[in-house]
């Protein structure tokens, strides 16, 4: 373990902004962790994860650790369930496809979302109607005043829509070890309700479909949908979709009869922010080397030597158009830094 200086965060951050951090140090074990903390008890840390769910708009004046904890590991089953530990570094994908070799359901809808088991809970990870909330046991953490570890189980959690405590009142109290996971090994619940996977696996030609044919069909939505961020830098989802009440979607609906719309509740009504966007005239739209991707209005993208500013700056613009034509407020779902 080697803390280095003054060392760029281009390839550890999926927009690839190219900033630098202060001092960086990658860390293997939870022992590694604990000394840091020991022996660098006066300088400002930076915790990172896969980097996937962020926005660098400057240099990181800070140490900034990056949490490379490794591992899987069954940690108890039953004839019908299993428990398995994915420790925090660990890259989501690989691990959800760890599970579907092993024939372990529960995660094929959350397939290729980037980043890593670490920050999963953070924002409760969702798609295709499956959240991270709906298989979570329990995480470990660590705890940053007393330097134990400690478990929070999932109702400790307060996991909601891209929300969790530790966006909240744990916000940089913990730093999440590993993930426990409570998986099927038999009669696996499939999620095909979702619109789009249903004509997917229609066009697979899968009748009986298994929990990896669910995973290929979500793997190939966002593969035609969401952009690589291994070939242009993004963030999935720039921003939340706003819920809103009955009173005002009525009102939208009156304007634009044709608005996609979820009910979540009586009075809470969730209204795609793509749809607001690619609406307010920005799908596709390209400022130099960056811009709102062609076919998903949700995500903006750096095709290459873009800085934070530059799209920080684009996303406030879209925030007050969408404000300005549709009196409703999207807040980003990024951690803008
Ligand atoms: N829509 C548009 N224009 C667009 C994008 C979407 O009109 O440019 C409309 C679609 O036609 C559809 C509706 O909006 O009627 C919903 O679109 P989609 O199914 O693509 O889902 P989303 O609400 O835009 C959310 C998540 C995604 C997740 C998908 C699928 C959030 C903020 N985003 O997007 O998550 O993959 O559902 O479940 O909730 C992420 O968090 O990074 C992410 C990609």
């Amino acid at each position: 373990m080697q803390i280095q200086n003054n060392i760029s965060l281009k390839h550890y951050n999926t927009f690839g902004i190219d900033v630098k951090a202060k001092q960086f140090v990658s860390v293997n074990s939870i022992d590694e962790l604990k000394s840091i903390y020991k022996s660098e008890k006066h300088s400002p840390k930076f915790i990172l994860g896969g980097g996937s769910n962020m926005l660098l708009t400057k240099d990181i004046d800070a140490l900034v650790l990056h949490i490379n904890l490794k591992g899987i590991n069954i940690t108890s089953q039953t004839k019908d369930t299993v428990f398995v530990q994915a420790k925090a570094g660990e890259n989501w994908h690989e691990f959800v496809l760890w599970t579907l070799d092993n024939d372990f359901g529960g995660l094929e809808n959350l397939s290729l979302i980037p980043g890593n088991v670490g920050t999963s809970p953070i924002q409760n990870i969702g798609a295709y109607g499956v959240e991270l909330k709906d298989t979570f046991e329990s995480c470990e953490v660590l705890n940053l005043e007393t330097l134990e570890v400690e478990t929070f189980k999932n109702s400790d959690c307060g996991f909601g829509y891209r929300n969790s405590i530790f966006k909240q009142n744990a916000k940089d109290k913990y730093i999440i070890l590993n993930v426990l996971f409570k998986l099927t090994k038999k009669h696996h619940i499939l999620n095909t309700n979702y619109g789009a996977i249903t004509s997917e696996l229609e066009h697979m030609k899968v009748l009986k479909p298994t929990i990896q044919d669910v995973s290929k069909a979500v793997i190939s939505i966002r593969q035609s949908k969401l952009p690589n961020p291994k070939e242009i830098g993004n963030s999935g989802s720039f921003f939340k979709n706003p819920i809103i009440s009955e009173t005002a979607f009525l009102e939208l609906q009156n304007n634009f009869p044709k608005v996609p719309h979820y009910v979540i509740s009586k009075n809470e009504i969730k209204v795609p922010a793509g749809w607001l966007i690619e609406t307010a005239g920005f799908k596709g739209k390209k400022l130099g080397n960056y811009g709102v991707h062609k076919k998903q209005a949700l995500v903006l993208v750096n095709y290459g030597g873009a800085s934070g500013k530059d799209i920080l700056e684009l996303s406030r613009l879209i925030q007050k158009t969408v404000f300005r034509l549709f009196d409703i407020n999207i807040d980003a779902e990024v951690n803008i830094i």
